[in-house]
This record gives C-alpha cells, sequence and structure tokens, in this order.
C-alpha cells in the first residue's frame, strides 16, 4: 500500500489482505469450509497464511514459535504424490492443492496453482518458516496447450532480452504443469529469504477485484505515474513496464491486467518485479473479442485494432511518460526478434511439449502479428517525419487525437480453420471496414 504517516482502516486493509488469496470463487469456498471460516482474515490465520506472495507470513499467536523455528523442514513428494494431485487439479479448477492435507500457503489469481519447494532431488511441501521456490500451475483448457504456451511466451520474453521470470514444463501424471521459479524468494547465501511484492492493485491501495481497467481497474498511465513517484530507478522500470505492454500486444496477451504487474520491495528501494502471468490468445484466434480485447486501454479503446494502430504508440509513450521514438524503436526490436526467438523456444521443448501445440499455426500467427506491429511501427515514424519536427515533437502527443489511417489491424479470415489472423491492413480495407 502506499507508504503514509498514520495506520491504515479496516476497509484498505482488508482489500490488500484479500489479494493474497486465490480469486476462484469456488477455490476460495472450499477453503473457508476446510478451516472453519469466514473472512480473509480468518483464513490467512490459518496455516494457508504461512507463505504468501511477498515476504508476508500470517499466524496466531499461539503458532509464533512454528513460524520462528528455523528448522522447520521438507515433505519430500514422490511422483505418485505429484501425479495424484496434479490429476485432482486437472480435473478441477476448483482444486487448489490437496482436500486432505493442511493447506500450507496462498496465492492470487484464478487459476488453480500450488506453491512447493524445489530440492536437488524434487518437489516438497514446506512447513514452518520453510519458503515455497516455485509455482506449479497445471493447466486442464485445451488439451494442456496452457501450460505450454505460458512457458513459451515468459522463455521467449527472455531470450530477447526482457526481465521475465524464469518458467519450465514438467508433466505429472500426464499433465502439462507450467513450473515458475519464484521472484520473491532468494538465497544470497545461506538460508532462503523472503522478498516483499505487492501486485499494481496493492500497492494501489485498489479492490484486487476490480484488475481491468474496464472494469474500474487502473490503466497503464496510473501505474506509470506511480512508478515514476516511487521505483528507485524510475527511467529504466517503467520502461520494463512498456516492454510488458509492448510483449502483450505483440502475443497478444489478453490477461494483462494491473495484477499481473507487480513491485519489489528491497528494503526502501521499489523495483518493477519480472514480467509473469504471460499468456497469449495467437493458439486459439481473437475471434468474437468484442471491445473488451486487452485488459488496458491502449489509446482511445481496449481493441486490438486500436491497440495496433500507428496512434497507440504515440499514446502509450505519453501516457508512461517515456519518448515517443524509444517506444517506436522497442516496439520494432521486439517484434523484429520475437518470431525467430519463439522457433528457437519451441525447438528447446521436450517432444512432449510440443505435441501439445499447433507450431506452424502459432509461428504462422505470430509472424503476421510481427508483420502488423512492423506496420505499424513505420506509420509512426511516418508520422513523426511528416510533422517535420523530429522525434521530439512528437513527445506530447495527446491520447485523444485520432487514429491514422495507415495501421495496422485485426482481420477475421474465416477460410482459415476458423481461426482468426491478425493482418497489417492497407488503408482501402481501413475504408470498408
Ligand atoms: N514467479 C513468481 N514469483 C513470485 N510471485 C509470483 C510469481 N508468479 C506469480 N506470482 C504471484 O502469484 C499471483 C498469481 O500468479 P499468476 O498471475 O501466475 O496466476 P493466474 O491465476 O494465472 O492469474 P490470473 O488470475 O491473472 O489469470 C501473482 O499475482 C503474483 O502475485
Ligand atoms: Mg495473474
Amino acid at each position: 500500500m502506499p507508504l503514509r504517516g498514520g495506520p491504515y482502516g479496516e476497509a484498505a486493509t482488508s482489500r490488500w489482505i484479500s489479494s493474497l488469496l486465490p480469486d476462484h470463487p469456488r477455490a476460495l469456498e472450499r477453503w473457508y469450509k476446510k478451516e472453519g471460516v469466514s473472512s480473509p482474515f480468518g483464513l490467512l490465520a490459518s496455516r494457508i497464511g504461512y507463505d504468501c506472495a511477498g515476504a508476508v507470513q500470517f499466524c496466531r499467536p499461539d503458532r509464533l514459535s512454528e513460524l520462528s523455528d528455523r528448522s522447520s523442514g521438507l515433505t519430500p513428494l514422490t511422483s505418485e504424490d505429484m501425479a495424484e494431485r496434479v490429476n485432482a487439479m486437472a480435473e478441477d479448477p476448483a482444486q487448489w492443492d490437496s482436500d486432505d492435507l493442511e493447506s500450507c500457503y496462498s496465492l492470487a489469481g484464478f487459476q488453480n496453482k500450488m506453491a512447493l519447494h524445489r530440492t536437488p532431488i524434487g518437489w516438497a511441501r514446506p512447513h514452518g518458516s520453510a519458503p515455497t521456490t516455485h509455482i506449479l500451475k497445471p493447466r486442464h483448457r485445451d488439451g494442456g496447450q496452457a501450460a505450454v504456451v505460458e512457458h513459451l511466451c515468459a522463455a521467449t520474453a527472455r531470450r530477447v532480452g526482457l526481465d521475465a521470470v524464469v518458467t519450465d514444463v514438467e508433466f505429472h501424471g500426464g499433465h502439462p504443469v507450467t513450473v515458475v521459479q519464484r521472484y520473491d524468494r532468494h538465497r544470497p547465501d545461506g538460508p532462503w529469504r523472503r522478498r516483499h511484492q505487492e501486485d499494481m492493485c496493492q500497492a494501489l491501495g485498489l479492490d484486487g477485484r476490480r484488475r481491468h481497467e474496464w472494469d474500474g481497474g487502473p490503466g497503464m498511465g496510473v501505474i506509470g505515474d506511480f512508478m515514476h513517484r516511487h521505483c528507485l530507478d524510475p527511467d529504466t522500470d517503467v520502461r520494463k513496464f512498456a516492454d510488458g505492454l509492448l510483449w502483450a500486444l505483440i502475443t497478444v496477451n489478453r490477461d494483462a491486467h494491473a495484477r499481473n504487474y507487480s513491485l519489489l520491495l528491497l528494503g526502501r528501494e521499489v523495483h518493477m518485479a519480472p514480467l509473469y502471468d504471460l499468456q497469449s490468445s495467437l493458439p486459439y484466434g481473437v475471434k468474437h473479442l468484442g471491445e473488451r480485447e486487452m485488459a488496458m486501454r491502449y489509446g482511445s479503446t481496449y481493441s486490438l485494432y486500436s491497440a495496433s494502430s500507428n496512434h497507440s504508440l504515440a499514446d502509450v509513450a505519453a501516457r508512461l511518460s517515456l519518448p515517443t521514438i524509444w517506444l517506436i524503436d522497442r516496439a520494432e526490436e521486439l517484434a523484429h526478434a520475437t518470431h525467430e526467438a519463439m522457433r528457437a523456444e519451441i525447438e528447446g521443448l521436450s517432444a512432449e511439449a510440443r505435441g501439445l501445440l499447433d507450431v506452424d499455426g502459432l509461428l504462422e500467427r505470430l509472424n503476421i502479428r510481427a508483420k502488423a506491429i512492423a506496420s505499424t511501427v513505420e506509420a509512426n515514424r511516418a508520422r513523426i517525419h511528416r510533422r517535420g519536427g523530429g522525434p521530439a515533437s512528437d513527445d506530447a502527443a495527446s491520447p485523444d487525437e485520432g487514429l491514422d489511417a495507415a495501421g495496422a489491424r485485426v482481420m477475421f479470415d474465416e477460410s482459415h480453420s476458423g481461426t482468426e489472423l491478425l493482418l497489417p491492413e492497407s488503408d482501402e480495407d481501413e475504408a470498408s471496414a
């Protein structure tokens, strides 16, 4: 929460605390029932609060010794244990952790996930003060393709130079699982330590249920402004945030809402956390997305069409108080590098993981998407040139200016196995749309 002189009241504290718990209503209901409590704080006072996002830990006063016991240990999980847990989670999205065990972690989000500790010989459940080190997300829909796609998006982002989480894909009980290394745990020398983090709704003191801008959540301007004011090195961190926004455009990550960006608090220093929860709609097409295509507004609307228009890069730069020319160059660099980087990451997948993907379809759509961004970049450059003042004069572009017709937009190609392509568009198409 934003630092201030006095204590926070109940409403603000509850908003912050609730954001530490899962967002899946049935999963939450199940946890309430299992622990026999009825409030978020009551839930965190059970052992669920022992391991949360960031450095906070919760426990009842009579259990304090459990948390202060630094020798508290790890229970190894066999491959059968893992298969059983993943099978149960794959069958039921409301299944988080095991029903028959006392849950000792909490994480936000809609996807069911478990937090475990990785040891040199395999996975383990931590107890007491021992932290979890990884987040495991089994994916049930689309035959598990989403588990591979989340890993691919993060690995590709890293390959093109973005600061994104370290991920992998594992199979347990035949189900693919995205394995995500926690950036809020580290082991500088000796024991594991927790690093504090807050997602952007928590940091801004907002209700975490309102995460999408179209639902009242914060947009890129609000987040960028907050980062300019609080980050130790705002220029670096706001550019990292811009990278996330551009990455969402290139890979069509419709879920890049405010809670999918976090801040790390290291002592009194505030830094942007690595990019995480990187999804992509490219494997599925983007048909019938309607108005709420993107989680944040790029320019005047949420639609990918406007998001890809040449106006939007100037708009994004203006909202983030970044030089327009930097954003244009960065968009070009990323769009240019992404296709080859993803191809390389796909080649590095196990045959089992690769077998879940429509590799050609994914790469084809990514290529078309990259071309669309490249054409947007060109149009932006031409626009700056037309204005005649060079890059600097475009920096103050008004977010409310109209769209330029030479952008790129989403086209639906019904002939392509019912899957839409994301195509650069000519002025003629614009006129007839
Ligand atoms: N690598 C990580 N290290 C530390 N914390 C993380 C990491 N990845 C995710 N988190 C935390 O866990 C929360 C939930 O993770 P994530 O966003 O991956 O879940 P999700 O269920 O896919 O989310 P959504 O509801 O957006 O679909 C995040 O908001 C963040 O606080
Ligand atoms: Mg998320």
